[in-house]
């Protein structure tokens, strides 16, 4: 059975930039505070889920060399969708003019790590799938609140899923987990905004990716000593350091994009990517582990032998 490879990826990102000088102006804060504790300096805010995931996919889809005809499935990561009903995802298929399966996937910030699922739909026959992480977190922050209203942000990353010519593809380890008991930490209510408990998820965020991280590759049969690149969820550069150190990765192996991102859980990661390939970070060849952590309290992780020329 095949194996799933990427061969197509872009981003989306608002114009607007909200720097920690301008969060100074309306909450009790300081640009020292946050950047210390989070490494955020700036975040982008504004759009739509939807708009967001579309720009991105289509520039997915122009690097792939696909047009719409050719794309089978839409999956659509976030937990910020424009409607309650529908899935978000069927907006995305409609204004990139698929004619395909599309649905939501919300498993917070791990998501875009999640959707690799898309190697189970190519194993079952598929040929070529839409993986897009976006979000308007900014929709559900309160801007009152100095716990959250430093973190989170909006933007969006894609990537073209194909299958593998060869049995193996590039997906070699894969890792997914979920702890509801940890559900207290960070949630919002429908309609409401994001409430968070920062410490705790900190504490259970280094744990959790560590876990995660090490399942994937264990089920890569690879070591720490054999990852070339990891692509952290970018929530906070203290937990991406303390998840490097406890996995004895050095920390010059992470991509980062949060200080200009802020947190855009299931586009983190792909903008991260995204980052790499551009900045000659992600080459041919490389060992590459993703790894997330979110809401859920979810978390997930691969590990890819990455094949497309960057
Ligand atoms: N500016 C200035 N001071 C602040 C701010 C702020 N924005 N926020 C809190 N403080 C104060 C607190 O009130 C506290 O003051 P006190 O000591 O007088 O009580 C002090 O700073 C320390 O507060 P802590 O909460 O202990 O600060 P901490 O070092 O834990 O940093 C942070 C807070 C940045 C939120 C951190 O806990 C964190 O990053 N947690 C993880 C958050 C995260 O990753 N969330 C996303 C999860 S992914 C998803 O699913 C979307």
């Amino acid at each position: 059975m095949p194996g799933i490879r990427i061969t197509g990826w872009g981003t989306a990102l608002p114009d607007k930039v909200v720097t920690n000088h301008d969060l100074a102006q309306t909450v009790s804060t300081t640009d020292e505070w946050i950047t210390d504790r989070t490494g955020i300096k700036e975040r982008r805010v504004g759009g739509t889920t939807t708009g967001l995931a579309v720009e991105a996919g289509q520039k997915a889809m122009d690097v792939a060399g696909l047009a719409p005809a050719d794309i089978q499935m839409v999956i659509l990561a976030t937990t910020s969708p424009d409607r309650q009903v529908p899935a978000s995802a069927s907006a995305v298929q409609r204004e990139l003019g698929l004619s395909c399966a599309a649905f939501d996937l919300n498993a917070a910030c791990s998501g875009f790590v999640y959707a690799l699922v898309a190697d189970g739909f190519v194993k079952s026959g598929l040929d070529k799938i839409l993986v897009i992480g976006s979000e308007t977190l900014s929709r559900i922050t309160d801007w009152t609140d100095r716990n959250t209203c430093i973190l989170f942000a909006d933007g969006a990353g894609a990537a073209v899923v194909e299958a593998s010519a060869d049995d193996t593809g590039d997906l070699l380890g894969f890792s997914m987990s979920s702890d509801g008991t940890l559900e207290y930490a960070l949630f919002a209510e429908v309609g409401g905004n994001l409430q968070m408990e920062g410490r705790a998820v900190f504490k259970n965020a280094v744990l959790v990716m560590e876990t995660a991280a090490r399942d994937a590759m264990t089920s890569a049969g690879v070591t720490a000593d054999d990852i070339d690149v990891v692509i952290p969820h970018q929530a906070n550069i203290r937990i991406i350091d303390a998840s490097c150190r406890r996995l004895g990765i050095p920390t010059d192996k992470a991509l980062t994009v949060l200080h200009y991102t802020g947190n855009t859980s299931a586009a983190s990661i792909p903008l991260a990517m995204v980052d790499g390939i551009e900045h000659g970070r992600i080459k041919k060849g490389d060992l590459v582990l993703m790894v997330g952590f979110g809401a859920g309290m979810t978390s997930a992780a691969s590990v890819m032998r990455w094949s497309a020329d960057t």
